[in-house]
């Protein structure tokens, strides 16, 4: 079998595949130039959809209603706008094997594929239970959460399931998210996580309290400093039980386990330069392989705002990691350079009726200010975080758009602070008159 030759490949069909092949568009395409290769049997789309609306029990989000580019505001790139581009969609399609020197991908059924120039877009896998040899972690109805295709494995489960036990083991962004929509599909949910609060590596223990208590007011069951350790099934495989560490055992007929990602490096090992977990670029996400670009999730890139290197697994780096290398790569066929990149992280979440936004670095002395009490309807509080005298993050709670403007703004031009008691009185107005 042939190679197909293309000038441009996308590897990866997920959030940056879909961004970066709209950059393509709009700088100039001829047709059959650009391939976009996914392993799963859809359009890009956008992945956050996946643990909030697609899981509701009235109307939920089904595609091609959240095809990219529609989270950032923008229009839906349905399955014939490549067609319409001459863009290559080849889904269900997944790369095995890398040679960069060569500059040839091999799919799982043999097809080569070869590039002028690939855009590594892979994202991260879920890191299993079974990867710790958990007992019993491969019984069914034991769920993860990275594509539609386990998406729509837990909603059958769900409706299934009516009324039944739910166990969500982790205590991050996937434990909180599925944790709020399991309730709202009306299942008894405990959440186990073994910090001593939700989120820690973005929360502080004031605003992990407020969602702590918020959850427990809708029903849902917490308990905090322990793991799972085994679980148990019934004669036809299902879950059954989940086993604590603590000796606690909680019954279940779903088990959600959101305990962190990796991301999808594996093809590259030894051919490209890496670090922090992620494929090293540079602020054009060039990584060490002359005409190979990497972005979102895999990319550890140059943070300019905090002169560091790191790796963002959020939606909006995911984005505009793709707009900005695409950018680069049109600029240089012209011998032209394009500003470096300059991001402010921005990570969101909803669940429930609650909603916040973080922009910034959560590191040095926090103060929280607002209404944090769980009880309050429409409780609004957000926390500042500041270092060396100047704040450098701010996170905020039920803000309008016009308030987690003035939040990322502030984060952006880091004002500097006279005392902490008054940032803490002053509130949102101290960020809102920056
Ligand atoms: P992404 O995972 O989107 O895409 C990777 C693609 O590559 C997939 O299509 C995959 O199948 C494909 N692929 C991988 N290896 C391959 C191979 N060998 N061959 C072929 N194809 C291959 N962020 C946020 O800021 N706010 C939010 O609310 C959420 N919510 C959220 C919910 C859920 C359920 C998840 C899993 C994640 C989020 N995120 C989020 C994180 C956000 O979705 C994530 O950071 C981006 O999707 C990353 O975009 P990428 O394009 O890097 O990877
Ligand atoms: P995470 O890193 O947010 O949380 C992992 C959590 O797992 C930890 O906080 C901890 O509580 C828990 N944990 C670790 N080991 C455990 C163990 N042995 N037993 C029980 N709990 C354990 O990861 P995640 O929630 O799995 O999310 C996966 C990926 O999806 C991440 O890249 C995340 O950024 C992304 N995501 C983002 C959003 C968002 O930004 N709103 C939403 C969903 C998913």
């Amino acid at each position: 079998m042939g190679a197909k030759n293309f000038k441009y490949v996308i590897l990866g069909g997920g959030v940056s595949a879909g961004y970066a092949a709209r950059e393509f568009a709009k700088q100039g395409l001829k047709p059959g130039e650009l391939a976009v290769i996914s392993k799963e049997a859809v359009a890009p789309y956008e992945r956050p959809a996946l643990s909030k609306a697609y899981l509701f029990p009235e109307s939920p989000a089904r595609l091609p209603g959240f095809h990219v580019c529609v989270g950032s505001g923008g229009e839906r790139l349905l399955p014939d706008w490549y067609k319409g581009k001459g863009i290559e969609l080849i889904l269900n399609t997944e790369i095995v094997k890398a040679d960069l020197p060569g500059k040839t991908l091999v799919s799982g059924s043999g097809e080569s594929f070869k590039y002028q120039t690939l855009v590594i877009a892979t994202g991260s896998s879920v890191i299993r239970l079974t990867d710790f040899g958990v007992k019993g972690a491969d019984a069914k109805n034991i769920f993860y959460l990275r594509e539609i295709d386990d998406a729509d494995k837990l909603y059958e489960a769900i409706k299934s399931k009516k009324n039944g036990k739910a166990v969500i083991v982790g205590g991050g962004y996937i434990g909180l998210e599925l944790g709020a929509v399991l309730k709202i599909n009306n299942l008894d949910v405990k959440m186990v996580y073994p910090e001593p609060w939700c989120m820690p590596r973005l929360f502080t223990s004031g605003i992990a309290a407020f969602y702590e208590g918020y959850y427990q007011n809708k029903g849902v069951k917490i308990i905090k400093g322990t793991v799972a350790t085994g679980f148990t099934a019934d004669s036809n495989g299902e879950v059954k039980e989940v086993h604590l560490k603590d000796g606690t055992v909680l019954e279940a007929d779903i088990v959600v386990v959101g305990v962190g990602g990796r991301p999808l490096t594996t093809l590259f090992k030894g051919q490209v330069e890496e670090e922090k977990g992620g494929i090293k670029t540079d602020a054009f996400f060039k990584t060490s392989v002359p005409d190979v670009y990497a972005v979102g999730d895999v990319a550890t890139f140059p943070l300019k705002l905090y002169n560091e290197i790191r790796r963002v697994e959020h939606v909006d780096h995911a984005r505009k990691s793709a707009e900005q290398a695409v950018k680069a790569i049109k600029a240089s066929e012209e011998g032209k350079t394009v500003e470096e990149y300059d991001y402010l992280p921005y990570f969101y979440s909803r669940s429930f009726d609650l909603s916040w936004q973080f922009y910034g670095d959560n590191v040095g002395e926090t103060v929280l200010f607002g209404d944090s009490n769980p009880a309050t309807p429409k409780a609004k509080f957000g926390t500042y975080w500041i270092k060396d005298g100047k704040v450098i993050g701010a996170f905020l709670e039920g803000g309008t758009p016009e308030e987690n403007q003035a939040i990322a703004k502030v984060a952006k031009a880091q004002p500097p602070v006279a005392s902490l008691d008054q940032l803490a009185a002053e509130g949102l107005s101290f960020a809102c008159k920056i």
